[in-house]
């Protein structure tokens, strides 16, 4: 039996975080065994907002740094399809026919893309066309390789419900031809930032980065938002929605340290210091074979870019398949057919 499918990724911005690592790392990682696994580097997805060269000439250095975190976190490169989008033919294809298949306000009322284009400082009155397709171009990437699984964070799920409307308004119109992908979202949908803010971001300025050095994840606990009343350690704090008790909750395999230290910050008998101290060194712990395995796969030239490549092979090969079917499902191979044939049997009577 072969097994079913997953397609996840991230825009090559830059290095994940830990909020990355929740919301849909883990998850990619536990599942590799079980799943035939597809993770898209989806460069294309940042020219919606950035299609300027500038912006295209960094992609490079961002997709190198992207998946040596991939490797870190223990995605093996044997087991899963790691591929550039922007080299897949398919994808393209696939966005202009699942175009035909939306309508425009759908899309435009979404919170994620005001967002982004606030982000962006793009006036909402002159939306890009691109930006507004963003979940299309999403859904032609999950339906690439007709993906049953998606692991993503809680603010992609909008955009796997767009994949599911999609898929399903194809296979009534013209047959079946993809599995309606389900969303998964993370043991934690949104990690809070270091600064107290509801979302770990890079653009946020609040992230620890799981490439980050011990000293500067250090430095970072240390400075992080808490219990703002908390003036003194003998005032009782709050642990619930406290950044610094989540972080422990989620990071600390030590769970009677993280109880024994909620116990005493609510009684007011623990510094901030200590807490912090014991966060700071399992944040550490966790990161240490992430450094590790990111070193040696590094260290190894040309190692991830043969990575991509041969990964990028494999996908283009499955969304040449896809393709195929599309067309065929559709009626437009019957078109080309009967035209070249009819031609082709014109040119050999000359
Ligand atoms: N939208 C994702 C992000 O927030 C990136 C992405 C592009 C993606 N295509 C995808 C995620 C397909 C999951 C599946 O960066």
């Amino acid at each position: 039996m072969t097994r079913k499918r997953i397609l996840t990724g991230d825009r090559p911005t830059g290095k994940l975080h830990l909020g990355h690592y929740v919301g849909s790392l883990q998850n990619r990682v536990r599942l590799q065994d079980e799943y035939e696994c597809f993770f898209i580097i989806a460069d294309l997805h940042t020219l919606t907002t950035r299609p300027e060269k500038e912006n295209i000439a960094g992609i490079s250095e961002n997709v190198r740094e992207m998946v040596l975190d991939y490797l870190a976190v223990g995605i093996d490169p044997a087991k899963s399809t790691i591929y550039l989008q922007s080299a897949v033919h398919a994808v393209y294809e696939m966005y202009l026919l699942f175009g035909m298949l939306v309508n425009i306000s759908r899309v435009t009322r979404l919170p994620s893309i005001k967002d982004m284009a606030r982000a962006a400082n793009i006036d909402e009155e002159v939306l890009p066309l691109g930006l507004a397709g963003y979940p299309v171009l999403q859904a032609a990437d999950i339906l690439m390789p007709r993906a049953h699984l998606v692991p993503v964070g809680k603010d992609n799920e909008a955009h796997v419900e767009i994949t599911r409307e999609i898929a399903r308004r194809f296979n009534r119109m013209y047959g079946e031809v993809f599995p309606i992908p389900d969303a998964m979202i993370g043991q934690v949908p949104t990690l809070v930032g270091t600064d107290g803010q509801a979302k770990m971001s890079k653009s946020l300025g609040n992230a620890i980065f799981l490439s980050d050095e011990p000293i500067a994840v250090r430095k970072k606990v240390f400075g992080m938002y808490t219990d703002p009343n908390r003036i003194r350690a003998d005032i009782p704090g709050t642990v619930e929605g406290n950044p610094v008790f989540i972080y422990h909750d989620v990071f600390n395999s030590n769970k009677a340290e993280v109880e024994d230290l909620k116990t005493r910050y609510r009684q007011g008998v623990v510094g901030d210091v200590e807490v912090k101290e014991k966060l700071a060194r399992a944040l550490n712990d966790f990161l240490a074979p992430l450094r590790e395995r990111r070193e040696q796969y590094a260290s190894q030239t040309g190692l991830v870019e043969r990575v991509i490549y041969e990964g990028t092979l494999r996908a283009s090969d499955e969304g040449e398949e896809t393709v195929r079917l599309m067309k065929k499902a559709m009626g437009l191979t019957g078109i080309w057919n009967r035209i070249s044939r009819k031609a082709r049997k014109a040119i050999s009577k000359e």
